[in-house]
């Protein structure tokens, strides 16, 4: 085992585990936020660098300091190793900095957005950002388009994280998007003018920290914070079937998989239950969802209804037809 510090914090992990992971393991604010690692998806990370701390000192062995801020999603611990986060001010600073950049291009369009309420770097700006932008050169600009017959792309929201292609690459079986062009001239696009319509492509939806990949059956129907999210599953033959549904009143609005309190995705689920199961009498429901990453959402108090307004279910995790 090593055994490591992160903001005073002393803890004992596996070699080769990542600082962000070690801090993890503590939990609370010493946490660094990621906006393209994500744990169930190989190789993501090293893109964003949101998430650079300072390494005061490298090991027990070799205690000399890291000569730059390093990103704790890729890089593994040392035995005797010293780290800080946020009671480093130099760390403090660049994410600022970081977060200027992210929004070089990312448009202030929050009140149309429907990632709005969720979205991580809504968030981070929040936490990290400055109120005003020093950039005045244009910025890029792309035409919205519809990527299959339930991803919109808007680009200029997209922080080229690259979350969507490592999940096309990696849960689905044929993955005909990704970054085109380098540098500023990077995007993403489908080859040929192809559609996503892989049978677990939804899932780049839930995965994308930002608005640029949106649910076409849900844009624009309501802002996040209005509905209520109720834990519910069916049985599947393609996923788990273990999903969020979102209310208005008896309607469910959309549905998306269970994410965690990094808001990161726990089990895919299918496009058949993401996109065509929005019947009520398909679920069953289990009970309202904690919204553990911090967000909006919580703030409607919707974990206090204890019935659902519709004609078949009574009361959680019972049909009407089964008390
Ligand atoms: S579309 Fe979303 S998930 Fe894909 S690279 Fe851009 S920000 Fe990341
Ligand atoms: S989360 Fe570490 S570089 Fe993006």
């Amino acid at each position: 085992m090593s055994k490591i510090t992160i903001d005073n914090h002393e803890i004992e992990v596996e070699p080769n585990t990542t600082i962000l992971n070690a801090a993890r393991k503590i939990g609370g604010a010493i946490v660094p936020p990621a906006m393209c690692y994500y744990s169930s998806l190989k190789e993501s990370g090293g893109k964003c660098r949101v998430c650079l701390v300072k390494v005061t000192q490298g090991s027990s062995k070799d205690p000399r300091p890291m000569p730059k801020l390093v990103a704790s999603c890729c890089t593994p611990v040392q035995d005797g190793m010293v780290i800080q986060n946020i009671t480093s001010p130099e760390v403090l600073e660049a994410r600022k900095g970081i977060v200027e950049m992210l929004l070089i291009n990312h448009p202030l369009d929050c009140p149309i957005c429907d990632q709005a309420g969720e979205c991580d770097l809504q968030n981070l700006a929040f936490d990290h950002g400055n109120q005003k932008t020093r950039y005045v050169e244009p910025r890029r600009k792309f035409e919205k388009i519809d990527i299959g017959p339930n991803i919109k792309l808007h680009m200029t929201r997209c922080i080229l994280c690259y979350r969507c292609v490592y999940t096309a690459n990696q849960i689905t079986d044929d993955r005909i998007h990704g970054v085109l062009n380098r540098g500023d001239a990077a995007e993403i696009g489908t080859y040929i003018s192809n559609a996503v319509t892989n049978d677990f492509s939804g899932n780049m939806i839930d995965v994308c920290p930002v608005g640029a990949l949106t649910d076409r059956t849900f844009r624009f129907k309501q802002r996040v914070w209005f509905t209520k999210p109720v834990d519910a599953h069916r049985s599947c033959t393609k996923c788990c079937g273990k999903v969020v549904l979102w209310f208005q009143g008896e309607n469910v609005l959309r549905v998306t998989a269970r994410k965690d309190q990094y808001g990161e995705v726990k089990e895919f689920i299918c496009n058949d239950c993401r996109f065509a199961q929005k019947e009520m009498n398909s679920w069953i429901i289990d009970g309202p969802r904690h919204i553990e990453h911090h967000s909006v959402i919580s703030q409607n108090n919707y974990e206090e209804i204890t019935e659902l307004p519709t004609a078949d279910y009574g009361v959680y995790g019972k049909r009407v037809d089964e008390s």
